[in-house]
């Protein structure tokens, strides 16, 4: 029986280490609550035997029975404290017309936009991307009681560089560029965004999802200027509106690779935790982002891989810096690579939690 909470053994009101570190309740003592991204996927054998029998990635992400038994796999195997939502952050654009199809060794490929206005709310879209909700609420039911379960969705300026580019890009020169020379035509693509998220993201809360995480995996491609514009503003906007509506469920903002402008990330009040990658020193995010904000992060994916003795020093690393103030998420600095090892995995948890 925990004696620092109120929480008893009823499931409904169980404790859930991630949620109450976001939340600020967490005790300063317990090790940090653990889930790594990416961590439903293509390192992990049964996800890949899962995937075998899906007729594609956008019909498995749509298909509520594996997306769900996706989202549970390394929860079995690991017992993470944390389920991300086995979804995508292209779904949303493909519910509004503009199509995804993922291309084998290559990632995902758009039809490129001729124009900014292209991008616009269709009826109807709401019902395409349903079977996410339907997963949340599937995941929901079969999770531990004790596990947190994490939504998400991209940020507006990650997902609009994919549908500007036409997939994946080396420095998003197009998506800059049309930002600074229509910055109207820009912004109302962002604003067509900033409202389907905040819906896509309300349909998983009401589902079930415990809080939920904005993938800015692009917003180190833009200027200062740009992230306050692009990625800072888009991002509090549906936050605030999802905080209003839902003050209970915190948001987790991962603008990867913006350096010291985590700090207006961390300041903004609208965000209970702010992920950061592995470029960031641990310590510099304990004094200068811990104050204001719950701190997920940040082995290299790299080191994970390598396991062993460079594991055990990285994972001090990180955990010396940041632990002990009941405001630290362990994670990656960025998603799990499939060539990952799952023995690395279950040895990175025990680790984290002092079993090893
Ligand atoms: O554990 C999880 O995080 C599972 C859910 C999840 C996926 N994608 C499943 C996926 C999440 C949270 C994402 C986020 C995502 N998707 C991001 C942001 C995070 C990041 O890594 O920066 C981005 C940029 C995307 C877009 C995307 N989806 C790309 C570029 C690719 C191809 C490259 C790759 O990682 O495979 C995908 C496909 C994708 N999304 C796969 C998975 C498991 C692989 C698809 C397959 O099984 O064939």
């Amino acid at each position: 029986m925990p004696t620092d909470t109120n929480y008893g053994s009823d499931p409904v009101i169980a404790a859930k280490p991630l949620l109450d570190c976001l939340q600020g309740t967490a005790s300063p003592d317990a090790p940090p609550p653990i889930w790594l991204m990416r961590q439903a996927g293509r390192y992990l054998p049964e996800y890949r035997a899962l995937r075998a029998e899906s007729k594609g990635f956008v019909d498995f992400c749509f298909s509520p029975d594996m997306a769900a038994e996706a989202t549970l796999q390394p929860i079995r195997r690991f017992g993470m404290d944390g389920a991300i939502l086995f979804a995508d952050i292209l779904l949303l654009p493909h519910a509004l017309g503009r199509e995804v199809r993922f291309v084998e060794g290559k990632g995902p490929v758009f039809e490129p936009m001729p124009t900014p206005q292209t991008l616009t709310i269709r009826d109807g879209w709401q019902d395409v991307v349903a079977p996410v909700a339907e997963t949340v609420r599937r995941v929901r039911a079969a999770l531990p009681a004790e596990t947190t379960l994490i939504g998400f969705a991209g940020a507006p300026w990650t997902v609009a560089t994919y549908l500007i580019e036409g997939g994946g890009s080396r420095d998003h020169m197009r998506s800059r560029q049309w930002a600074y020379s229509d910055p109207a035509a820009f912004q109302a693509m962002i604003d067509v965004l900033v409202e389907t998220t905040v819906e896509y993201l309300a349909a998983q809360i009401e589902a079930g999802a415990d809080a939920y995480q904005l993938f800015d995996s692009w917003a180190g491609a833009l200027s200062a200027d740009g992230i306050e514009r692009w990625s800072l503003a888009p991002c509090v906007a549906i936050a605030t509106e999802l905080r209003a509506r839902y003050p209970d469920v915190p948001c987790i903002m991962f603008p990867r690779m913006t350096g010291p402008m985590l700090t207006r990330f961390a300041t903004n009040g609208a965000f209970a935790g702010v992920g950061i990658d592995g470029t960031i020193a641990p310590q510099w995010a304990a004094a200068a982002l811990q104050p204001h904000a719950v701190v997920q992060g940040n082995l290299d994916p790299a080191v994970l891989i390598a396991g062993g003795q460079a594991m055990h020093e990285a994972v001090r690393e990180v955990a010396d810096n940041l632990g002990g103030r009941g405001r630290h998420i362990f994670n990656l600095g960025h998603g799990i690579t499939p060539e990952t090892p799952p023995d690395h995995v279950a040895e990175l948890v025990a680790l984290v939690r002092g079993g090893a």
